[in-house]
């Protein structure tokens, strides 16, 4: 099973990147997880240029997005809602495929950041029927530096956090491809 978690921060020592990579440790048997943390690569999005003018780097990033069959999100509140790339990269999947039916959950790596988590749960809930609520991991990273979080990430509680996480994600993208909503995906490509 192949997951892709994107990163809201493009900051070469963001916090909510680092925890993304600190699952790809933890990954279960059988489950790739790749990172994109360079939203920044992505162009403002425009309705004129959706279509035939969709720009290279966009649908380098969609292919990511349609090659998984699942999406983990991790994302900094920059004055207390959701960054202007993250959201950037969202509307660029708002009138097209990839994003259908694909199962979608979030990682917070702040004790803060509630009114951006609220909003972004909305915009998720709104661009795909899969966004999974109820599955969330948050470990406090904030003003720790890299090694900081190397170390704290590595300590069994969040060990077991993190793992727990990603088991009951890939529990619940299995399942719904059990019952049919993997090919409801496919279904909307054709
Ligand atoms: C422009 C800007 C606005 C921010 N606004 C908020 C905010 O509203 N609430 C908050 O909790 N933190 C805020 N922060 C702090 C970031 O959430 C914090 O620096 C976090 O580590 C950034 O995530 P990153 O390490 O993944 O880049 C802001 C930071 C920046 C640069």
């Amino acid at each position: 099973m192949k997951l892709l978690t994107i990163s809201g921060s493009a900051r070469r020592d963001s916090v909510n990147t680092a925890l993304l990579l600190a699952l790809k440790d933890v990954a279960p048997e059988g489950v790739e997880i790749s990172v994109f943390h360079r939203l920044d690569t992505l162009p403002v999005f425009s309705p004129d240029l959706e279509g035939q003018q969709t720009p290279a780097e966009v649908l380098e990033f969609l292919t990511l997005v349609s090659g998984c069959e699942g999406l983990i999100i991790a994302s900094p509140e920059y004055v207390r809602a959701i960054p202007g790339g993250l959201k950037n990269a969202i509307d660029w999947m708002v009138s097209r495929f990839e994003v259908i039916g694909k199962p979608i959950a979030l990682a917070h790596a702040s004790h803060r950041g509630d009114d951006m988590l609220g909003s972004l749960r909305l915009v998720l809930s709104t661009v795909s029927d899969r966004f999974l609520d109820d599955v969330f991991l948050r470990i406090p990273l904030i003003g720790k530096t890299p090694q900081e979080i190397k170390n704290i990430l590595k300590l069994p509680e969040w060990q077991s956090e993190m793992s727990g996480f990603l088991l009951a994600f890939v529990a619940t993208v299995h399942s719904q491809q059990t019952c049919g909503h993997g090919s409801h995906a496919v279904s909307n490509v054709s």
